[in-house]
């Protein structure tokens, strides 16, 4: 982000923000509400534009790109799971993940199966959202976020949700996922989740205050526990 700025009225939602996050990296915002930290993360993720400044993407600068350019970019490229988790009522897990797919190419059952047997779901596949927990529908969540192999994937309070062992669950699949070269940029108010980030931004009033290098050797012996 170079010098972006995303104004409603007389509110500052960001104010001039330069910030780069390399490829690979695993970032996480923290800050208290209204900070900026969801807009920031609808920038990043093409669902909004900057009202001034720059946001680049893998060298593609993205603030002035239509809204129909933007939804390729974020179909082709971007994984997002939110604090709500907009699972289709209707559908079962695994039809949840294939419509994901439809949007993205084709369809494929088998893959939606394998997606949710890599956060431990298989066996409820065919379950609608209601029968889930909490925590089961945010890994179906994630499972759908995965089904594109995106670059780069961004949650906004992924684990808000969600009780300590299912938190657990949820930053092992994200350290798999980052451990396999997918970048990651969580928003979270949780201090654990957000320490296990290689670093830290925090915003107040929509700046960056702090940037914090977290980084740290990993023993993968921890990776079923928690950092
Ligand atoms: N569409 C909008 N119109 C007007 N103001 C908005 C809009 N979206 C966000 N804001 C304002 O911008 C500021 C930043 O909002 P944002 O959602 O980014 O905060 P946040 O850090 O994600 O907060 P939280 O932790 O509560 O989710 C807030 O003051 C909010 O009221
Ligand atoms: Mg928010």
């Amino acid at each position: 982000m170079k010098g972006v700025s995303k104004v409603y009225g007389t509110l500052h939602a960001l104010s001039d923000i330069n910030l780069t996050v390399n490829a690979g990296d695993w970032l996480s915002i923290m800050g208290p509400s209204g900070s900026g930290k969801t807009t920031m993360i609808n920038l990043i993720g093409c669902m909004d534009s900057p009202s001034s400044g720059s946001v680049i993407l893998d060298g593609h600068d993205i603030s002035r790109e239509s809204a129909a350019s933007l939804t390729r970019i974020r179909r082709d490229k971007i994984g997002l799971i939110f604090q709500q988790f907009h699972l289709i009522s209707y559908l079962t897990a695994v039809e949840n993940i294939m419509v994901a797919q439809y949007y993205h190419s084709m369809p494929d059952e088998g893959e939606a199966l394998e997606a949710l047997e890599k956060v431990g779901l298989k066996d409820r596949a065919r379950h609608l959202p209601s029968q889930l927990s909490g925590g089961e529908q945010q890994r179906v969540c994630i499972a759908r976020a995965l089904i594109n192999s995106p670059d780069i994937l961004l949650g906004d309070e992924p684990t808000g949700n969600l009780d300590e062992e299912n938190e657990g669950i949820v930053i092992d699949i994200l350290r798999t996922l980052h451990n396999e070269g997918a970048t990651i940029i969580v928003v979270t108010h949780d201090p654990e989740v957000g320490d296990v980030a290689q670093r830290k931004i925090v915003l107040e009033y929509g700046k960056i205050v702090q940037d914090i290098d977290q980084t740290r050797p990993l023993d993968p012996k921890e990776s079923g526990g928690r950092a």
